[in-house]
């Protein structure tokens, strides 16, 4: 019993095997699993997607939405913007006071409020009205450091999370609520005049000049600092990704012209589903939520079901296998009960018993567990957030092949075609021979952030990645946290579409 001795007890435990492994598990992980020929299917099938996508609308699972952002922030930019974040359970809103090439981002406030559970089933202007009397509220408490110009009207560069067929920078319509949300009254309309009339009723008199999906705010956010990111990719309760594609390379534009030949493309990835690697729970939680049969790759690998997928497979081991004794807890029946930060807290668990296994099980769903039924919990997570990562991964590596055929090999770091990278972060300094980052951006939902509060998933990912190109080839490929999110890049957006000068 001497502190000696713990350790080791710590290493028997962790390496000594599930007793009598439940055929349900063995069915997971094999259900579940991603070789190296799973995960070559679908990033090939990304890519494939991706062209076919830009050649026709409705040409695949992606929706290859034009963001009408052909310009990226400089560092140039300057004055007073706002911008409002809505796209998971929280909503933000952020003021930023930009000083220019030299003092860059001179300060910034922002509020996050947790949506209301019942407004994500209410009306549009029940919804928006809600969000405009947050903004009211936050804009009056303006002062110090912040400062518009007298006659200016103040600025707003809206991220909004959902597929939106944009018909300008500053206009859209909302093809589809996802995530959970079943907002009415607002599908098949221009969703910035729906906030411009919500915003009217609060007597608020600001100015939308840049609507954005997450994927692009986070994109402007990080070419910010550093003009070599070309991809952002959202893992929070929702998945996306977005890059920038040459105007040329988008036969479905057909004449749309863009200054500087190129723009953003929002993939809307949640929609793919080729070659996915799916269990029955996937299938049932699928037929059981509100958009059955759609964002089949979101369901697989974002925040929002992780938690949900293991707590259909943790029951069905409990009624069939006796996983938790004989009685079935009763909680476990209850849908999306156990959440994904549960799933991460419970991988973080060091502890000889699985304390904390142990606890959360207690905690969320009233479970009598044992070490046994502990470890068979933890497998079932481990399963299923590796799939997730690993997936994951194999998306970024398909948008990464899309650019690298069409620049003909000049991408994975073959050549050197730019200047060292500047950057504002430890990573892509140290790797400035690499042309091309990669931005990740963490959900503003606290503890869905699944690449930051998850160090598996981000583990898995990387894993993949180095699996499908090689450990050469991924070393020219950087990928990190975006510093701040989408809600910056979306005022500098605001910023670069200003109706004004703001050179004062
Ligand atoms: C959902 C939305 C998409 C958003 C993503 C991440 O997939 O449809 O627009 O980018 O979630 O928030």
């Amino acid at each position: 019993r001497s502190t000696r001795g713990v350790p080791r007890l710590r290493m028997a435990v962790r390496s000594s095997a599930i007793s009598a492994v439940p055929p349900i598990l063995t069915k997971i992980q094999k259900d579940c699993a991603t070789p190296l020929p799973v995960l070559r299917h679908v990033s090939d099938s990304m890519s494939a997607d991706i062209r076919a996508g830009l050649a026709v609308d409705g040409g695949s699972d992606l929706q290859m939405i034009l963001s009408y952002v052909d310009s990226l922030p400089t560092g140039n930019e300057k004055g007073l913007f706002y911008a409002l974040d809505l796209g998971g359970t929280n909503f933000r809103v952020l003021r930023i006071q930009l000083g220019g090439k030299d003092e860059r981002v001179i300060a910034t406030e922002f509020e996050q409020v947790s949506i209301p559970q019942e407004l994500m089933f209410a009306t549009s202007e029940e919804l928006l009205d809600f969000i405009a009397s947050v903004l009211a509220n936050f804009a009056q408490k303006e002062g110090g450091k912040f400062h518009l110009p007298p006659g200016r009207k103040r600025e707003i560069g809206f991220t909004f999370s959902f597929p939106v067929k944009q018909t300008s920078i500053d206009s859209g319509i909302l093809i589809k609520w996802t995530k959970g949300f079943a907002v009415s009254g607002t599908a098949g309309k221009d969703v910035v005049a729906c906030l411009n009339e919500a915003m009217d009723r609060k007597g608020l008199d600001m100015r939308v000049s840049a609507m954005v999906n997450d994927t692009v705010g986070t994109l402007a956010g990080a070419r910010y600092w550093d003009d070599d990111v070309m991809v952002a990719v959202i893992l929070g309760t929702g998945t996306n990704a977005c890059y920038v594609e040459r105007m040329d390379a988008i036969p479905k534009l057909q004449g749309e012209f863009s200054p500087s030949g190129r723009t953003i493309v929002n993939l809307e990835w949640g929609a793919f589903s080729k070659g996915l690697p799916l269990t029955v729970f996937d299938r049932d939680m699928d037929a059981a939520s509100i958009n059955p049969g759609e964002q089949i790759f979101e369901k697989t690998i974002s925040g929002m079901y992780l938690g949900e997928i293991a707590r259909r497979a943790l029951l069905s081991m409990a009624e069939e296998g006796s996983l938790f004794g004989e009685s079935v807890p009763k909680k476990l029946s209850t849908p999306f009960v156990l959440r994904t930060p549960d799933l991460s807290a419970m991988q973080q668990d060091n502890t000889d018993d699985l304390q904390t296994v142990g606890s959360i099980l207690y905690d969320v769903a009233e479970v009598e567990s044992n070490l046994n039924s502990r470890k068979v919990v933890l497998e079932v997570c481990d399963t299923i957030v590796r799939r997730a990562g690993r997936l994951a991964g194999a998306g970024i590596v398909g948008i990464l092949q899309k650019i690298e055929d069409d620049s003909k090999g000049t991408i994975f770091g073959k050549r050197t075609v730019k200047p060292p990278i500047q950057s504002h972060t430890v990573e892509a300094k140290s790797n400035n021979k690499s042309n091309l980052s990669q931005y990740f951006q963490h959900c503003n939902d606290h503890g869905w952030r699944l690449v930051r509060t998850l160090p598996q998933y981000r583990r898995y990912l990387k894993e993949s990645v180095t699996e499908l190109l090689g450990p050469e080839t991924s070393h020219h490929i950087v990928i990190e946290h975006s510093k701040d999110g989408s809600g910056i890049g979306a005022a500098l957006l605001a910023a670069t579409n200003s109706k004004y000068d703001h050179n004062y």
